[in-house]
């Protein structure tokens, strides 16, 4: 037998990471811990995957992604904002998770300083711990937003900051001007952004949605990460892009192209498809999130000594509850009243106390699990 210790790199994330396994949900078990859709795929999509196979894209495609699906993100991302012309490269990803591993990697050498919120995405931290950076975390407010004082002293000297809007694990959108305040926080740094919007197209509240790349200031230190997944329910297809200035995309291209080479090109065929002709379907999808919002909020609301806080986007509650366990345990215990939810403590230290709730899931399983959440609590007061 050969002895094997892992990486320096891999040792590194799994001391650091906070991600939790949850066991696969048996029996009666109600899951409100999906970090996905649970539509299908729109049937355009699916069909034009098909046809693409049929009609030879079972070749590599060029390594930046297919020219024509390149053109459309393009044209989709100038034409949300002007203050994108710095955008003028596309790399398309495997997935989000190849994007941001791909810019991450570009960026951060052993030792840099790498800004991220707490509670956050918690692949963040563990691709920061892969490339040996150093990870800053900022606590949020108590309202869930960036403490942008904190943050401002924590980006001196920051080679850089990662954040998503709206945001995994907290529901909240950021506003214009939060994020005008952190364009000028950068004004004259080198440090640069990655913007997650995997979620940009759910979002219900009154007020559009701003995108980093909406904010001139920001837009040009931006690196944009975009998926299929979240706002197509493309989860399993594995693509996505990025877009930013030409030097900093073909850094991450390098990386992409090292680790994982082209993406598949079917599947670029049927992204082509979603991003140019599914605006309606993502609509659809959307109205029927923001009736299970509507549902979940009002079932949270009849849980005792339960701080819901507000959902603006995304598909998630996180809600912060009044016993004193740890968020690991509490969710150990829901599990025995037959509700899957996840520990806000996965997401940085500073979700702890915080559980977070999945609204991409049925009427039933909404009302249901937040019934058996509220009587998990009422056992452990
Ligand atoms: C904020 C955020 N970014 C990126 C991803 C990764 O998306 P993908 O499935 O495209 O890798 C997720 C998935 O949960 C996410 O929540």
């Amino acid at each position: 037998m050969i002895t094997f210790s892992p990486s320096a790199a891999v040792r590194r994330v799994e001391e650091a990471s906070l991600r939790v396994q949850q066991p696969q949900s048996t029996g009666d078990m109600v899951s409100l811990a999906m970090g996905e859709p649970d539509f299908d795929t729109p049937e355009a999509i699916r069909t034009a995957a098909a046809d693409a196979l049929h009609s030879g894209y079972t070749h590599y495609s060029p390594l930046l992604g297919d020219p024509e699906l390149r053109s459309a993100v393009t044209e989709t991302v100038l034409a949300r904002s002007a203050a994108a012309s710095s955008h003028n490269e596309v790399l398309i990803t495997h997935g989000g998770t190849g994007g941001l591993a791909a810019s991450i990697l570009a960026i951060v050498s052993p030792g840099d300083k790498v800004v991220i919120p707490d509670p956050t995405y918690s692949l963040y931290a563990d691709l920061v711990n892969l490339a040996g950076g150093q990870c800053i975390s900022v606590p949020l407010q108590d309202d869930l937003h960036w403490d942008l004082d904190a943050l401002a002293d924590a980006l001196v000297g920051a080679s850089l900051f990662v954040f998503c809007n709206p945001s995994n694990p907290t529901g909240i959108v950021h506003s214009a001007k939060e994020l005008e305040v952190l364009a000028d926080i950068l004004h004259r740094s080198d440090t640069i952004v990655i913007a997650d919007e995997a979620y940009s197209e759910l979002v219900y509240g009154s007020e559009a949605f701003v995108s980093a790349l909406d904010i001139p200031a920001l837009a040009e230190r931006t690196i944009y990460c975009q998926t299929f997944s979240k706002s197509y329910a493309m989860t399993g297809w594995r693509v996505g892009y990025l877009t930013g200035p030409r030097e900093i995309i073909a850094a991450c291209a390098r990386v992409h192209n090292t680790a994982n080479g082209s993406v598949n090109s079917a599947v670029q065929r049927a992204a082509l498809v979603a991003l140019t002709e599914c605006s309606g379907e993502v609509a659809a999808m959307r109205a029927i999130y923001a009736q299970r919002r509507e549902l979940m909020a009002t079932e949270l609301a009849k849980i005792p000594g339960l701080d819901v806080g507000v959902s603006d986007g995304a598909f998630y509650f996180f809600p912060k509850y009044s016993v004193d366990l740890p968020s690991v345990q509490v969710v150990a215990a829901l599990r025995d009243h037959g509700v899957a939810l996840r520990p806000g403590g996965e997401f940085g230290l500073h979700g702890e106390g915080h559980l977070r709730l999945s609204y991409a899931a049925s009427d039933y399983a909404i009302t249901e699990g937040v019934a058996r959440l509220g009587r998990g609590l009422a056992a452990l007061q």
